[in-house]
């Protein structure tokens, strides 16, 4: 294949340059130059042509969009029901998934059985592998008592490879296992680099649109949690799935955070067993540590992600720090942290400026929603002051930096689930607190930070 022509272009300005330079030549910014293929054609004298646009290209149709018949998506689902409760019902055709996660996570794990199910479905499916060889992925299936599957594997990371095997054995769902691993011919830049990804990404997105083949990227993350290089990937593609969890502990969740065919936000919860992941669909009580007495710096809340609630143990640890104290989040915003301290400190006159303050969201998964921000307050106000909220304790609610107590969504569906896990007390949002009392559970409905801290001193 004869290579077309390289450039490098600066992600700053816009300016290119015939080689890599560490600085760009037209704005000075550095190490902001990527490799990208020439385009064909007139290239930048296009926009200025002096005749006018007629001469360039051909109008083309348009349409009023009421003429235009909405058409559903076709959907597989692929007969695993958490994986498909993200996708938004199953593989899409035509669509293009990514999914990352840290390397261990279970990500092979997960589409290996997912594309055994498909195939069983009677969607052919393509496995590239490009981590591993055929024997190691063998290994794995025969782990997952999938070893007589007829999924076909192919060993590859070449692009231009891997596109001419789809277009001969006509597949109907590819995984590319994993995106920074494939290469194309036509750059020089080494696979795993940004401009390798983003080019592999761009082709398989084209092709998948162009034949109807569903194409599933496998992507990983980074120490700093991007998409190693490119979150330019997650433009591209239809449907971005993250792997959380901790992979020391048994579960997992796929998270959707964009979806053009299903919601997002929308989780899926497994655990890692002997054989593969299996599916868990009654999550909600999963991330709850189990201590036989109740300790300080603990408190339980209810996240609602997707549509299910799920239980949570908010763990703080206040001790006393250097003459630069520490604040440290694993599963929750850093920022949001900071920002619930000087409320804390300014609304219920709780002062931690020389303490370490370190929160966790128990069993790896990530909270993303305020709602979490009362139980973070009343975990590190527990923990400085030694003394453990009660049994069956559980809080929710988005705190506001006036020290108000907003309301979280959804907060019945919340408190019912608590409930039917024998959680007794509850602090919550006034807009919060059911109209009907729920059996079991007695509700503290308050409107600022310093009710809710007043009510928790209250229980001794
Ligand atoms: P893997 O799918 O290879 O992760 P990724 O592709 O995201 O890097 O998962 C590997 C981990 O999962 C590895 O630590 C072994 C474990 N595992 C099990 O516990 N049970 C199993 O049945 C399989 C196949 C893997
Ligand atoms: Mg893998």
């Amino acid at each position: 294949m004869a290579k077309d022509k390289t450039t490098f272009t600066c992600t700053e300005c816009g300016g290119t340059s015939p080689r890599w330079l560490g600085k760009c030549p037209s704005c000075g910014a550095w190490n902001s130059l990527i490799e990208q293929v020439a385009e064909a054609g007139p290239g930048k004298n296009r926009l200025s042509a002096p005749q006018g646009y007629a001469g360039l290209a051909h109008a083309q149709p348009v349409m009023p969009l009421a003429a235009i018949e909405a058409q559903d998506v076709a959907r597989t689902p692929s007969g695993i029901e958490e994986l498909d409760r993200v996708l938004g019902g199953g593989i899409v055709e035509g669509g293009v998934v990514l999914i990352g996660g840290d390397p261990g996570i279970g990500k092979s794990t997960l589409l290996l059985q997912a594309m055994d199910a498909l195939q069983r479905a009677g969607l052919p499916a393509l496995y590239v592998t490009g981590e591993e060889s055929g024997a190691q992925v063998a290994l794995r299936s025969r782990r997952l008592g999938i070893d007589g599957s007829q999924v076909q594997l192919l060993a590859e990371i070449q692009l231009e490879k891997i596109l001419a095997t789809v277009d001969a054995t006509q597949p109907a769902v590819v995984v590319i296992d994993s995106i920074q691993t494939t290469y194309s011919d036509q750059l020089t830049s080494a696979p795993g680099s940004v401009a390798q990804v983003r080019e592999c990404a761009a082709h398989l997105t084209r092709m998948a649109k162009g034949t109807g083949i569903a194409v599933i990227l496998v992507g990983h993350v980074t120490k700093e949690g991007a998409l190693a290089g490119p979150r330019v990937l997650e433009h591209m593609v239809d449907t971005v799935l993250y792997f959380e969890g901790d992979t020391h502990s048994q579960f997992r969740l796929v998270r959707a955070i964009k979806n053009r065919f299903g919601a997002v936000n929308e989780i899926g919860v497994f655990a890692m067993t002997e054989k593969g992941l299996k599916g868990v669909s009654n999550p909600s009580a999963i991330f709850l540590s189990q201590h036989s007495e109740p300790v300080p710096g603990s408190c339980v809340m209810v996240t609602l992600e997707g549509t299910r609630p799920m239980l949570v143990e908010i763990q703080a640890l206040v001790d006393s720090g250097g003459p630069s104290p520490r604040r440290l989040s694993v599963g929750l915003d850093k920022d949001r942290l900071a920002m619930l301290l000087a409320v804390l400190h300014r609304h219920a006159g709780v002062a931690c400026m020389d303490q370490d303050v370190f929160v966790n969201a128990v069993g790896g998964v990530r909270i993303s929603e305020p709602a979490a921000d009362l139980a973070v307050m009343l975990a590190i106000t527990s923990s400085l002051r030694g003394k453990a909220l009660p049994r069956g304790f559980l809080a929710f609610g988005e705190v506001g930096l006036a020290g108000e107590v907003r309301p979280a969504p959804r907060g019945q569906e919340r408190l019912k689930e608590a409930a039917k896990l024998g959680f007794s007390v509850a602090v919550v949002p006034k807009a919060n607190a059911p109209k009907k009392p729920i059996e079991g559970l007695t509700i503290h409905a308050v409107e600022r930070v310093e009710e809710a801290m007043n009510v928790v001193r209250g229980m001794g």
